[in-house]
């Protein structure tokens, strides 16, 4: 819901709305997770009531931003400063890095003859997020895409497209390098064959 749907919204939403403005001016602020634990605890808090779904023991770190229709699994953690777009689904035990940009939604662009930024959004096209995945530091993930189980995105990466359970994806355009299934041959993180 963006700021101008407020008078609009159910009260439901509002309650919602009113619990992430909370939030962002207080508890978001506060010291990170690992030097205070009542910061962290403050920010689950706000944070369960804020969105659609929170799991138990989230850990949302000092600076993360969110839309308010998410859903987080359970043992969820979001690194400093990320950010999580309305539309975003997150299973069970996923680690998100400092610095990463979940997005569901573009800007739209399809006219020329007035500026983009009275276009408005597009609609979201939802980022799934499966269970016990790892995304590095100052990953981006744009709209639509799909994130395996137990899949690892890499620091730094752009994920575009879909990207297998258990693989190692990398790079800006994000590709598969390795899978995480151990190979008897080569062990744990074998390299994916190139046909
Ligand atoms: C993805 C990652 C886990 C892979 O670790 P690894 O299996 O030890 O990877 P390797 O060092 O064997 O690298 C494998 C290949 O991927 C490349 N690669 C690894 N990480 C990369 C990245 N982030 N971006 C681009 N290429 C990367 C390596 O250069 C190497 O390429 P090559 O096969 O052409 O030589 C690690 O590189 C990474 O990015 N970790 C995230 C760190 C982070 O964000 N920490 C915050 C913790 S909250």
């Amino acid at each position: 819901m963006k700021r101008m749907d407020f008078f609009h919204a159910s009260p439901y939403q509002r309650i919602r709305f009113l619990f992430r403005t909370l939030y962002s001016f207080g508890p978001k602020q506060l010291p990170m997770s690992e030097y205070c634990a009542a910061a962290r605890i403050l920010r689950g808090w706000f944070t369960k009531k804020a969105i659609l779904k929170c799991g138990k023991q989230v850990n949302i770190d000092q600076g993360a931003r969110y839309g308010l229709d998410i859903i987080l699994g359970d043992y969820f953690s979001i690194g400093k400063d990320s950010f999580v777009q309305s539309g975003t689904y997150i299973g069970n035990h996923v680690m998100i890095a400092p610095d990463c940009g979940i997005y569901t939604m573009n800007h739209g662009f399809q006219r020329t003859d007035i500026p983009m930024r009275k276009q408005g959004l597009t609609k979201p096209k939802p980022v799934i997020i499966e269970d016990d995945v790892w995304i590095g530091t100052k990953t981006i993930l744009l709209p639509g895409v799909h994130i395996g189980k137990g899949a690892i995105i890499g620091a730094g990466s752009v994920v575009t497209k879909n990207i297998p359970p258990y693989t190692i994806a990398v790079g800006n355009p994000a590709v598969v390098k390795k899978s995480r299934i151990a190979s008897k041959k080569t062990g744990f993180g074998r390299k994916v064959e190139k046909d």
